[in-house]
């Protein structure tokens, strides 16, 4: 299948924050499954930036969304800290959510409009705090059983199995009561339905026994949720009367948190609290949506496109604030963009994927100067530039739509498009491999950069297959 491979993740001395090994996200669909990510590794340094870019419909949005488990990769591992985040509870995982932070592009319909900024920012410290307050034993089954049996009276082989079931009944009951109707009045004046009438108790019997075991499960299922529906306002009144104590002094704190992250995202407090988030700019609105993702203290904020729905000087002031605050914060980020100028500004180290899997590796300014992956070469090529003396007509531009991720093509994903596919692309998939310092390709005829001017990628030329 552009190429799996781990050959680019760091050794384990390096202080890594996050670890994705061989992700794969994959959705049902009506048209077949769709490989959105297929077997995606990648680390996260402690303080890095690490750009992911490829074109609309690569995965990016979906690698950062599986990372924070919404919804989990299909198969694959996401370790924060060294801790596999598959193995967690929900409540473990809830914690961990915590340092997991995400951002996105549209920053404005991210904020729930009908709520005061105070209470957007300050959400996600209400939630972590409620959460503190353990639920009762009643609370927790409750959350435990109700998911499980809607599961479980979802299942399609119930439906498959009690329908038919059910309209044998029906059949049964018309036979029989065709046949009374039918025939004759026996000595105390009852309509006898003779062989008629009997087949049509053999089949309500049998329909009636196969349903028996759903008719009980379904009125356990019903007793026991009438029960806790009951005793479930009662068994929280302890909790509700703790969280009233300290709600005075959590709010108290937390005004002075609010105030605190949303002056150091460069907004106003006590211009800001009160309104609404439509009364804000796009750049307003995203600096508020950082306040929001910061105000947890996280380890990792996964931007997704944070700045494509700006215009550039803000796009410039908000990138500007992401470095200040990476800093401040001691945070780590995972940048999604397509804009590679704006990946090529703020990250440590990029990722280029196409359909679904990575392609290439390396520090953005590498990748700039002496792309190896022939896709990557279009990419950056692509870029625009300042200087008048090169003709913006000659850049490369890559041919044909992107395949379907629902029958993505053989071997080599990019293969379709390449300039340089040979047979052996279509038949093995290229794996990641090292080339040059720090740089990983995975293609089997990678360019061979001669000459470089001008920050501009030199004289292509292929060199031999992997
Ligand atoms: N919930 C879903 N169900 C089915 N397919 C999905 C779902 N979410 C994403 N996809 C598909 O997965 C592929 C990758 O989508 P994704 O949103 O990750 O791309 P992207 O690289 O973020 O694109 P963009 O730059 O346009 O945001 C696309 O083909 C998309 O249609
Ligand atoms: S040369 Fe082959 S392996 Fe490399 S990108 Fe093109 S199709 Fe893929
Ligand atoms: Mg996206």
């Amino acid at each position: 299948m552009a190429g799996s491979g781990t050959a680019h993740l760091r050794d384990s001395d390096s202080p890594k924050v996050l670890q994705v090994e061989h992700m794969v996200v994959d959705f049902p669909s009506p048209r077949g499954t769709v490989h959105a990510v297929s077997d995606v590794s990648l680390d996260l340094v402690d303080g890095e930036t690490l750009g992911i870019v490829g074109e609309s419909g690569c995965g990016k949005s979906t690698t950062g969304k599986a990372i924070m488990r919404v919804p989990p990769p299909t198969s694959g591992r996401v370790l924060l800290d060294g801790v596999d985040l598959s193995t967690l509870d929900k409540d473990e995982m809830r914690q961990v959510r915590t340092r997991l932070q995400m951002i996105f592009q549209d920053a404005v319909s991210s904020l729930n409009p009908r709520r005061q900024i105070r209470d957007v920012v300050a959400e996600p410290l209400v939630i972590r705090w409620l959460e503190s307050f353990k639920r009762s034993p009643v609370i927790r089954a409750w959350e435990r059983f109700v998911p499980a049996a809607t599961r479980f009276w979802r299942q399609p082989w119930i439906r498959k199995i009690f329908v038919p079931l059910f309209a044998l009944f029906f059949v049964g009951l018309i036979v029989r009561v065709v046949s009374s109707a039918l025939g004759s009045e026996n000595a105390e004046g009852i309509r006898d339905g003779g062989a008629g009438g009997d087949v049509g108790n053999v089949v309500m019997a049998i329909a009636m026994i196969g349903m028996a075991p759903f008719v009980l499960a379904f009125v356990v299922t019903a007793l026991i949720w009438l029960v806790l529906a009951i005793l479930m306002p009662i068994s929280a009144i302890p909790r509700s009367l703790r969280i009233r104590r300290g709600k005075q002094r959590f709010w108290k704190d937390t005004d002075v948190k609010v105030r605190q992250v949303l002056e150091d995202v460069g907004i106003d407090p006590d211009a800001a609290l009160d309104r609404r988030p439509h009364e804000f700019s796009g750049g307003q609105a995203q600096r508020i949506s950082i306040a929001r993702a910061l105000i947890l203290d996280p380890k990792i904020i996964i931007c997704d496109e944070p700045v494509s729905a700006l215009d550039v000087s803000v796009q410039a002031q908000v990138l500007n604030l992401l470095e200040d605050l990476k800093v401040k914060y001691g945070i780590s980020l995972i940048f999604i963009a397509h804009d590679l100028g704006v990946v090529k500004n703020i990250s440590d180290r990029v990722v280029v994927m196409y359909l679904g899997k990575v392609c290439e590796v390396g520090a953005p300014d590498d990748l700039f100067v002496r792309p190896l992956h022939p896709y990557t070469e279009i990419l950056m090529s692509s870029i625009p530039v300042t200087d008048p003396s090169i003709d913006p007509r000659a850049a490369l531009t890559v041919s044909g739509e992107l395949p379907s991720p629902v029958a993505p093509p053989s071997g080599c994903r990019f293969r379709t498009r390449c300039p340089r596919a040979a047979e052996v692309c279509a038949e093995q998939e290229p794996v990641l491999r090292a080339l040059g310092d720090g740089q990983f390709v995975a293609c089997h005829f990678p360019i061979e950069h001669s000459v470089s001017m001008n920050g501009q990628p030199g004289a292509a030329a292929l060199v031999g297959g992997s």
